[in-house]
């Protein structure tokens, strides 16, 4: 391998201890941190699937004593950060426990923010805006595919406009993140096939890059290969601990991935589409992936070229340029199809003006800038036309 040249690059990641039964450390390390009263974050789905009682159990055990804020919707609001800092403040809370998917931890970061530097958390749009250091937050990801629990993002609704704000800053970068795959076992179909198509985009979007780096070139790689070896065994095996097991390293490689050199148009066009529609993250991400890649592929050929000999595990040095494209598309599709996620989002028609306003959004979003092609409005619309 020949470097041409090192760009000066950084790479942020937390503390994490990955394995089944990770969850059960969960009271020692609000132990390590001293704290005397945990806010738990987390959504009623979780409540439900019992993941919740079973870190409260680890806590009573250990005399530690908490507050539960489980109010978070599957996009999370800017309210509900709002009220989860009321709650943290009101019971006295000095740490803050996310047990979930990206919902509950990013509304975890958000809260965490607000306390420690007040206002609303839509003052802290865009990067590195976080003054002061947030209260010790631990998470437990009970999904596979956002990458929230070691990101330095969290992606915040602005309930009024119903635009996501996109929040990137270091002092977001949990304290430890406790990856038990155990945890993933109980999502459904559904929330598996999303959630593991996010991981696969957060990956993609990593490789290509425009501010890509051999350290982050690595973990992209390296969750391709997991993701596509394990993510239809998981769908259509979801009690396999084995097929959690490498979508979940799958989801971690590619997190580490994006959150040192950020993704690209299909996370700027999902967070447009799924907060004017209220969509979830990952079924909008896995209908445009496949659609990035052609407009994209013309860009960077080489690095979709390695993508496509990842996932295929050949050789494709003797292939055209057009070919490559066109197995790499025919692979996202077919995967789509096994996954039962659709080609179009199952909405009404949606008008012209829709269109401009969706394209205008995503254009604004900080993903875009990292996009190895610079698109115009035009083409982001031209974009959202094939799936809407
Ligand atoms: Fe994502």
């Amino acid at each position: 391998m020949q470097i041409s040249h090192l760009p000066l690059r950084k790479f942020v990641a937390p503390e994490f201890i990955i394995g089944e039964h990770a969850l059960s450390k969960c009271a020692d390390y609000v132990a390590v941190f001293g704290a005397k009263k945990a806010l738990l974050v987390t959504d009623p789905g979780l409540v439900q699937a019992g993941w919740v009682s079973k870190v409260e159990q680890h806590l009573k055990e250990q005399h530690i004593h908490f507050e539960r804020f489980d109010a978070v919707s599957p996009n999370p609001r800017d309210t509900e950060v709002k009220d989860g800092a009321l709650l943290y403040r009101r019971m006295g809370c000095d740490m803050i426990i996310a047990i979930g998917g990206g919902s509950p931890i990013d509304c975890a970061k958000g809260i965490g923010i607000v306390v420690s530097n007040g206002g609303s958390i839509l003052d802290y749009e865009g990067v590195d805006k976080i003054e002061r250091p947030i209260p010790p937050l631990l998470c437990i990801p009970t999904t596979a595919g956002t990458g929230a629990d070691i990101s330095q993002f969290a992606i915040i609704l602005d309930n009024a406009r119903k635009v996501k704000i996109a929040i990137i800053s270091k002092g977001i970068v949990p304290d430890i993140s406790l990856i038990d795959p155990l945890c993933t076992a109980t999502m459904d179909p559904e929330l598996t096939a999303a959630t593991g198509m996010d991981a696969l985009t957060h990956a993609f979007e990593a490789y290509v890059s425009n501010a890509s780096s051999p350290v982050t070139d690595m973990h992209a790689l390296q969750a391709i290969e997991y993701l596509s070896e394990y993510l239809p065994g998981a769908y259509q095996h979801p009690l396999d601990i084995s097929y959690r097991s490498g979508v979940m390293l799958g989801s971690l490689f590619a997190g580490l991935a994006f959150s040192n050199e950020s993704l690209g148009i299909v996370h700027a066009m999902a967070h447009a589409l799924g907060g004017l529609l209220d969509l979830p993250h990952g079924l909008c991400n896995a209908l445009i992936l496949e659609h990035s890649v052609a407009y994209n592929f013309s860009s960077c050929p080489e690095r979709y070229r390695t993508i496509a000999e990842k996932i295929l595990k050949k050789s494709l040095a003797s292939e055209s340029d057009e070919t490559v494209r066109n197995l790499l598309q025919s692979y996202l599709e077919t995967l789509r199809r096994k996954l039962n996620l659709g080609n179009k989002i199952e909405i009404a028609a949606v008008d012209e003006q829709t269109l401009v306003q969706l394209a205008r959004v995503a254009l604004r979003d900080p993903c875009v800038v990292t996009n190895p092609r610079t698109p115009k409005e035009e083409e982001i619309q031209a974009l959202y036309a094939k799936i809407l």
